[in-house]
């Protein structure tokens, strides 16, 4: 790991370095050796991490990591952050519930939270990968744009400080505005529901064919395709 730049960036601690096998598993890991909030942008990553245990394939990508040492509901505030700072660039995105970022019915982007606890909470890593290539075998689509990836880091943190002094029901009414599942069909563990809301906590409701009603805390839904209600 080589540290190529290190700079302020909108209050935080900006690292830029050229490969690490996660920029998650390192802050967890190293959250001691810093006292502000950081950012960890790495141009390559070798063991990257996604949701459910998931590899993270990532090639001239954008990756970071944010360490907050603050808590609060990330998964509402960085999707939006993410939509609002692409909003910069022309680019209109939605958000696959809880917090995965689509761009024409496919992923463009994945976040994946995480908390150190010792007896108490300590901090949150926030990951971030936005794809800047296509990646047809996972049905993945990238930016293709040369949008810088600094000026987008740092557009997504202006963004988020910005979120960040909403109250919960203005922000849950926004995470409702930009998603791509409410009111939609959808398949969860092989069965057929309809997504009748978003709750103040982040949870799915959903709603089978004979009413009964669902609450999903974070688990994978399939959005189904060419189903209109
Ligand atoms: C997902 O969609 O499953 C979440 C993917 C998160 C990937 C990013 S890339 C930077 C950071 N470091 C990791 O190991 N994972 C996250």
């Amino acid at each position: 790991m080589e540290i190529l730049k290190e700079k302020e960036m909108e209050g935080f601690h900006y690292i830029k370095i050229n490969e690490i096998p996660s920029t998650n598993s390192y802050l967890k890991n190293e959250y001691k050796k810093y006292k502000d909030n950081v950012i960890l942008h790495t141009l390559s990553q070798t063991e990257g991490r996604g949701r459910f245990d998931r590899k993270w394939v990532s090639k001239n990508d954008l990756m970071f990591s944010i360490l907050l040492f603050k808590n609060n509901n990330y998964s509402i505030i960085i999707p939006l952050s993410i939509i609002f700072a692409l909003k910069k660039y022309n680019i209109n995105t939605m958000i696959k519930w809880p917090n995965d970022i689509y761009l024409d019915n496919k992923k463009l982007a994945g976040i994946l939270i995480e908390a150190i606890y010792q007896n108490t909470f300590i901090a949150s890593i926030i990951g971030i990968g936005i794809n800047y290539n296509d990646y047809s075998e996972f049905d993945a689509i990238g930016l293709n744009k040369n949008i810088d990836m600094e000026e987008l880091i740092s557009n997504i943190i202006i963004e988020y400080r910005k979120l960040n002094n909403l109250n919960e029901i203005d922000l849950m009414n926004l995470y409702k505005e930009y998603s791509l599942v409410l009111n939609k069909r959808i398949t969860y563990k092989e069965k057929k529901y309809t997504v009748v809301d978003i709750d103040n906590n982040g949870y799915l409701i959903i709603k089978d064919e004979f009413n009964n009603i669902l609450k999903l805390t974070s688990n994978e839904i399939k959005i189904d395709k060419n189903e209109v209600l």
